[in-house]
Parts: structure tokens; C-alpha cells; sequence
């Protein structure tokens, strides 16, 4: 891994230096406030570090997707209380990014304060990365830090530009996420097993590509799977299937082959007429007698007991994507039982295991073991473009 600084790179006393912070505060909310705070827990060791050494710290993260025009419902102000509460500090909100109030409100906060600034996807300038955006956010900070890897994927002023601008430093949460990254696809340990679930191949085709040549074993869930069952020849009755891309799945199936990577498809899957809680009409069959008024809603549980046998075997996991339908009761078992084994052979030191995307970090705090695999990361599009073996601007911008 390319290297990058850490705050262990920077003086032990800040005071009076103003910090930059590139934070994700892009938190869903309900009726006013957070659901899900975690992208701010994950953050609060950089912002009170920072702030413990006497910095002044300004917080800088976008809100929603305004395209570069101010929206009152996607204010950063709408996320400060639940900010506040999970760093345990009054926080300023500073309504602009630039300029005299940013300028007079550094000159309100004392050394050990915290700033928020306002949502920088309010000017254009942030998602062109316009150049003279980034220098008039620049002009305010001595210090550069960027915690936020779920947002490392955009290419925007804060998430990149900056980083070229002022001296510049990855914060806690980014490192930890870096060095788990690494750990996991970088340089793993072999044999190597990747679980890919979700709904549709056609949002995880470079994802594909790139772990077959990567991968010991890739297995297949979610509608995914019917896709490519379906390319084998199955029939999958009314299953969620991407038919047209037959050839892709066959194609990606012929490279694991030349790479010696094992693409795992179920045998065997749970199977009803309607898509609904516990239905009537439930049951187990093998995948080739699927009928065609049924479709396949979770894997079956043969299936699991011999992808649980996959992972015995396999000393790093990574995990995108749920293997059924697993919202809904009794298609959430197969995700919750293989997340179980995954989980204990994580706790017995046998396996290195890193998930990520919100889908995935659902299934696991719903399984139970959100807490219990090596590395959990909350990004969404920033895991999926790692695991496509992209090269992520703002993380690239850190290390050069
Ligand atoms: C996210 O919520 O995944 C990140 O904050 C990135 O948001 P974006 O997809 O709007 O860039």
C-alpha cells in the first residue's frame, strides 16, 4: 500500500492551527433526526484528537445531493445535534464554506473547538473540483484531514482538492479502514473467498471482473445468482433474473475458470409464489425444480452448510451484498447463518473478514455479528469501487 500520513505525523500541540476535516455526515434521517450515527462514532477519535491538541477544528462534509445550490432541508445544520450528542461537545455552525463568516466565526473559536461548516455540495464548485473553490476553502486551514473513505470515490474539492493544497493527513477512521482494505485484498492471506449478493449483475459487473482474478472462491447470491444459474441452463421460473446477461455471467464465469477462481452458485434455494413474510406457499427444492409460477427468495440450507465448509477453509473473507431477500422473514437465513460462521471463525482467528455496504452492514447488525468480523466498513459506493479494484480519488490524493 502506497503510504500516507496519519495524525501520528502531526505535532503534539495544535493550538491555534485550524484543521480542515473532511467528515461523512450524509446520515439517513428520520423526522428530524439520525437513524444510523455510526459515520459520526467512526469519526469522533479524529475530531476529538484534533481538537484535544489544541486545534481548531472545522468540520466540512456534504449533505444529500443539492448540485450545487443551497436546499434549507439539505443543511449540515439539520445533522449538528446528532453530531454534538455523539462527540459529547457543543458544536458552532458556521452557514457558509469560504469567506468573512467562516473567517469571523475561526476568530470565535477558541483552540479545542469545533466548527461545522456548512454543506459543501451547495456551490458547484465543490463536485467540478473547481480549483479557486478548493483554494478559497484552503485559505482557512493550516491542516488538511480526511476521515470520510465512504466519500473517497468522488472526485470533489473537499475530498480531493484540498488534499493537494494544504499539508495533508488521513484521520482514524480512514486509516483503519485503509489498513483493513489492504489487509483484505491488498495482501491477503490465501485462500481468499468473496461473497457477492444483492439484487442485480448489472450493478456489479467491474465488481465481478475484478474479484474472479483476485479470488480463491467467489460465491453468489441474491438475485445475482438466478442470473447466473439461469445462464447454466436453470430454470428459474419468475426469479429476479437479469436474462440478457447471459453472456456477461457465462463470460465471467469462463474467466474465474482460466484464473482458478470456484464460483459457488447454490444447489439448493427457498422458493414461493409470492414475495411475502412466511407465505403459504413457501418451500426448499433443488435449483433445478423450480417451477415456473415460483421464485428463488434466499439459498437453500444445503447450500449454506457446504459455503460454511468454503469458509473454513479460507483465511480472508470479504462480503458485498446479502445472499436472499433478507428484509424479508424466513429469506434471511441463509445471510444470517453463513454471517454466524463467518463471524465465529473471525473470533477463532481463523479467518480475516471484511464487509461493507449498507445492505451488508444491515444484514450483519440483523444477524447479530456486526461486531464480531474484522472490519466493518459503512461506505457504500466507496466499497464497491474497492472491490472493482479502482483507485479512489480521495485516497490517492492522500498518498501522493
Ligand atoms: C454515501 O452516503 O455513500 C456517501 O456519503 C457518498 O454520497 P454520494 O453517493 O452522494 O456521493
Amino acid at each position: 500500500m502506497t503510504q500516507f500520513k496519519t495524525l501520528d505525523d502531526l505535532p503534539t500541540d495544535l493550538s491555534g492551527k485550524v484543521v480542515l476535516v473532511r467528515v461523512d455526515l450524509n446520515l439517513p434521517m428520520e423526522g428530524g433526526s439520525a437513524t444510523d450515527v455510526t459515520r459520526v462514532e467512526s469519526a469522533k477519535p479524529t475530531i476529538l484528537e484534533l481538537a484535544d491538541k489544541g486545534a481548531k477544528v472545522l468540520l466540512l462534509a456534504h449533505y444529500g445531493r443539492p448540485k450545487g445550490q443551497r436546499h434549507s432541508t439539505m443543511s449540515t445544520s439539520w445533522v449538528q445535534g446528532d453530531v454534538e450528542e455523539v462527540i459529547g461537545r457543543e458544536i458552532m455552525f458556521i452557514p457558509e464554506v469560504m469567506g468573512l463568516v467562516v473567517e469571523q466565526s475561526i476568530g470565535i473559536l477558541g483552540n479545542g473547538d469545533i466548527g461545522l461548516l456548512d454543506n459543501v455540495r451547495f456551490w458547484p464548485g465543490e463536485e467540478t473540483n473547481d480549483a479557486d473553490f478548493a483554494a478559497g476553502m484552503a485559505a482557512h486551514g493550516d491542516i488538511y484531514v480526511n476521515d470520510a473513505f465512504s466519500a473517497a470515490h468522488r472526485a470533489h474539492a473537499s475530498t480531493e482538492g484540498l488534499a493537494h493544497l494544504l499539508p495533508s493527513y488521513a484521520g482514524r477512521a480512514m486509516e483503519a479502514e485503509l489498513k483493513a482494505l489492504d489487509v483484505a485484498l491488498g495482501k491477503p492471506e490465501t485462500p481468499v473467498a468473496a461473497v457477492v449478493g444483492g439484487a442485480k449483475v448489472s450493478s456489479k459487473l467491474d465488481v465481478l471482473h475484478n474479484l474472479v482474478g483476485k479470488v480463491q472462491h467467489l460465491i453468489i447470491g441474491g438475485g445475482m445468482a438466478n442470473t447466473f444459474l439461469a445462464a447454466r441452463g436453470v430454470d428459474v421460473g419468475k426469479s429476479l433474473c437479469e436474462h440478457d446477461l447471459a453472456d456477461t455471467a457465462n463470460a465471467i464465469m469462463d474467466k474465474a475458470d482460466q484464473a482458478g477462481c470456484t464460483i459457488h452458485l447454490p444447489y439448493d434455494v427457498m422458493v414461493a409464489k409470492e414475495f411475502a413474510a412466511n407465505p403459504v406457499s413457501l418451500r426448499v427444492c433443488n435449483v433445478h425444480e423450480v417451477a415456473a409460477d415460483e421464485m428463488i427468495l434466499d439459498i437453500g440450507p444445503q447450500a449454506v452448510e457446504a459455503l460454511a465448509d468454503v469458509l473454513k477453509n479460507c483465511r480472508t473473507l470479504v462480503w458485498n451484498g446479502p445472499l436472499g431477500a433478507f428484509e424479508t422473514a424466513p429469506f434471511d437465513e441463509a445471510t444470517v447463518a453463513l454471517a454466524k460462521t463467518a463471524a465465529a471463525l473471525t473470533q477463532d482467528g481463523s479467518l480475516v473478514s471484511v464487509a461493507g455496504g449498507g445492505d451488508t452492514v444491515a444484514a450483519l447488525a440483523h444477524a447479530g455479528v456486526k461486531d464480531d468480523f474484522t472490519f466493518v466498513s459503512t461506505a457504500g459506493g466507496a466499497f464497491l469501487e474497492w472491490m472493482e479494484g479502482k483507485v479512489l480519488p480521495g485516497v490517492a490524493a492522500l498518498q501522493s
